[in-house]
């Protein structure tokens, strides 16, 4: 039996996702309603354009142009506006007014999280955002509550739907990048302006938000190393495919200890190669993945929709039950945890294993010089394979092909190891470095 005063919900935006969140509380309103123990009542959709078409029928007495009106006296805030303003300014507005905020921003969590964090905490309030990481998937309250009690070591996730497609499609199907992406933006994944997902900024953005819970530690966007999918061709993904792997844009979260012994954090996004035996490589199509390795409870996978309006509002929907729970039975918000207050080490000292692929001139003594060189940057070769095309027909020579795997080597002397084989005469180019994660 609901006994508690109805509970005031104002919602900004209602775009792909907001639109489904009013569909969804249009149709099981009365059933969150008993759960939470409160009814949850629409008060307001705060949008930018009163008579832009929407996917949900909002009566129009619902909509108003005046988030910051709206916001005075809600009990829960939910912002699906998106980007930093004016939706930093509204939630700052709603938490200093006393409620509870929603929302799926990880552009702005990922900037913005500890001023806002802060703000929550110093009012006592409470800022949910299940939805701003990999979607639908449950992944920020199984870190923050379920994995609390555990020690998080390395987190792999496949969190930008767009690139896996793109990469799928490039793997699957052999199109190009280019033809993949044409795809993703006829079927509705890629932005009219791709390259936030292409060039790994929305997947850093993700990395930044799990790293810092994961490891209790403010991790800043501007520390996350980033490489985007845009030089990634056709025939790195068909030797990938040949040599058991499939290449994967990951945002990857980890401990590591530096050369000095350092203990820190390094967040990063980069397409790898990925073993075709790893759980990740299933992932298909625009899915999402959230691999973790953690000390206690071992592998955990989190699987499923990284993006969509209905799918992102189940996300958001959860979140405000929790919310509305939490204003029933009351008690103190959860603080955000950066205990742990690591240091983010940069890239050069993340140590991983990777492919590199050279052009070289087919001469007696060449492979000799090359294993010498890798020696003396400290990179231990694991695995050499070399092809030779057929001689042209005035009799030359074809250039071999060699594809070098290393044992677990620093990215910094792995950068100076290319740097060294670029330089000498005997190899053309190195065509390809990919790194190899997963195994
Ligand atoms: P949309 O662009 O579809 O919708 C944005 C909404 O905000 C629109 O209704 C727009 O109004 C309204 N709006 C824009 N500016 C203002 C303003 N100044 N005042 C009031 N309302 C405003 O965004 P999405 O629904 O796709 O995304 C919302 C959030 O969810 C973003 O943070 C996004 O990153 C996140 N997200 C989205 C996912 C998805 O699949 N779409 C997946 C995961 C997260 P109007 O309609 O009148 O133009
Ligand atoms: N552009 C993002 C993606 C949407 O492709 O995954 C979800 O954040």
């Amino acid at each position: 039996m609901i006994e508690y005063r109805n509970l005031r919900v104002a919602l900004l935006g209602a775009g792909s996702v907001g639109a489904q969140v009013v569909a969804q509380l249009q149709k099981h309103g009365d059933e969150l309603a008993s759960r939470v123990g409160a009814g949850l009542e629409l008060v307001g959709v705060a949008v930018r354009d009163i008579d832009a078409p929407r996917t949900a029928e909002i009566p129009r007495e619902l909509l108003t142009t005046d988030a910051e009106s709206l916001i005075l006296g809600a009990d829960i805030v939910i912002e699906l506006i998106g980007g930093i303003e004016p939706a930093r300014t509204l939630i700052m507005q709603a938490l200093t007014s006393g409620a509870d905020v929603v929302t799926a921003n990880k552009a702005l969590i990922a900037t913005h999280g500890p001023e806002l964090f802060a703000m929550a905490e110093q009012v006592g309030a409470q800022l949910y955002y299940e939805a701003a990481v990999a979607g639908a998937i449950p992944i920020i309250r199984p870190l923050r509550d379920s994995l609390a009690g555990d020690h998080v070591q390395r987190i792999l996730g496949i969190v930008n739907g767009t690139t896996n497609f793109i990469l799928d499609r490039m793997d699957t199907e052999g199109q190009s990048l280019e033809d993949a992406l044409a795809t993703a933006t006829e079927l509705g994944y890629a932005e009219a302006d791709p390259t936030a997902d292409i060039e790994a900024y929305d997947a850093a953005q993700k990395a930044a938000i799990l790293a810092s819970l994961a490891f209790h530690t403010t991790v800043p966007i501007e520390s996350v190393y980033r490489e985007g999918i845009t030089a990634i061709t056709a025939a790195q993904v068909e030797a990938a495919r040949s040599a058991g792997y499939v290449i994967k844009l990951l945002a990857i979260c980890e401990r590591v200890t530096d050369a000095e012994g350092i203990d820190g954090v390094s967040a990063r996004v980069y397409p790898a190669l990925v073993p075709r035996t790893h759980p990740l490589a299933a992932v298909h199509g625009a899915k999402n993945a959230v691999f973790v390795e953690a000390e206690a409870a071992g592998d955990l996978m989190f699987y499923g929709a990284g993006a969509g309006g209905i799918e992102t509002a189940s996300a958001v929907l959860g979140d405000l039950v929790s919310a509305a729970r939490r204003h029933v039975v009351g008690g103190p918000g959860v603080a955000e945890s950066t205990n742990s207050d690591l240091p983010i080490l940069p890239i050069g000292s993340v140590t991983t294993r990777y492919h590199i692929t050279l052009l070289v001139n087919d001469r007696t003594g060449v492979l000799a010089t090359i294993a010498a060189l890798f020696s003396d940057h400290g990179v231990s070769v694991e695995t050499v394979v070399q092809t030779v095309g057929a001689p042209s027909d005035d009799g030359t020579p074809a250039p071999a092909t060699l594809v070098i795997g290393t044992h677990e080597a620093s990215e910094a002397a792995l950068a100076a190891t290319v740097t060294a084989l670029s330089s000498i005469d005997t190899v053309r180019s190195v065509t390809s470095v990919l790194r190899v994660e997963g195994s």
